[in-house]
């Protein structure tokens, strides 16, 4: 579940909403910088798995004292982009060697909300599914083994990292919902069919009349289709 929200008080009002279909929460770039750390502390202390999503990018030695700072908050997922090279990728590993609970690392490959002319504006002739290969081909060969991919991409990277990858996917949608600013989508069956290990959703829920049961109805349709 994304906690894409502005303040602490919402953030908290949508966990008390959701708690009984949702274990895991992402903390993004809008509530981070509201609520600074102190959120993810408050979060784990309501029992719950923090999932960091605050995509580092920037030159290695920076990234890996970001990574290091953000362990120290005892996340169990946290993204940094695939785009900011091998050498950007091997530093964060490095940065986690020897700590007795590292967090997950996941690579960021293409934007779900990027179709291929987006990419082509930002300078990148291949199509997403070709990018996408290229970015976690480097992030495997810098140690990195989760992955953050659309659905579209998420068989090709499951063929790729084999059972042990864990490949988080944004793009949800439920059948009929509004896609919003997101490009390459799928349905949460569909995409635990073709592979991942984690689903984010955010305004599918965060956005409906009633966001537990729209949480409830995805979890039922995961549970289907596992
Ligand atoms: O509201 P929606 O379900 O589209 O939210 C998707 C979430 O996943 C957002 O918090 C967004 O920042 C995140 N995300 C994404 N695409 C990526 C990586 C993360 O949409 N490639």
């Amino acid at each position: 579940m994304a906690l894409d929200v502005p303040d602490v008080a919402a953030a908290l009002n949508l966990v008390d909403r959701l708690e009984a279909s949702c274990r895991w929460v992402k903390v993004g770039l809008e509530l981070f910088v509201a609520a600074g750390p102190g959120i993810v502390e408050t979060l784990l202390g309501r029992d719950l798995s923090v999932f960091l999503d605050l995509k580092f990018h920037d030159i290695p030695n920076t990234v890996a004292g970001a990574v290091r700072s953000a362990s120290s908050l005892d996340v169990g997922m946290m993204t940094l982009h695939a785009g900011g090279g091998p050498a950007m990728l091997a530093a964060a590993k490095q940065a986690i060697a020897g700590l007795k609970n590292p967090p997950q690392l996941l690579a960021v490959t293409v934007l779900t909300s990027m179709d291929q002319a987006q990419l082509a504006a930002s300078g990148v002739a291949r199509t997403p599914a070709e990018q996408v290969k290229l970015l976690a081909a480097g992030g495997l060969g810098a140690g990195i083994n989760g992955f953050v991919c659309s659905p579209e991409e998420v068989a090709s990277l499951r063929a790729l990292t084999g059972p042990e990858g864990v490949l988080v996917v944004p793009g949800i949608r439920p059948a009929g919902a509004d896609a919003g600013d997101q490009k390459r989508i799928a349905t949460p069956a569909s995409a635990i069919r073709d592979g991942a290990s984690y689903l984010v959703v955010g305004r599918p829920i965060t956005q409906a009349d009633n966001p537990a049961a729209a949480a409830e109805a995805i979890v039922q349709e995961i549970s289907a289709a596992i």
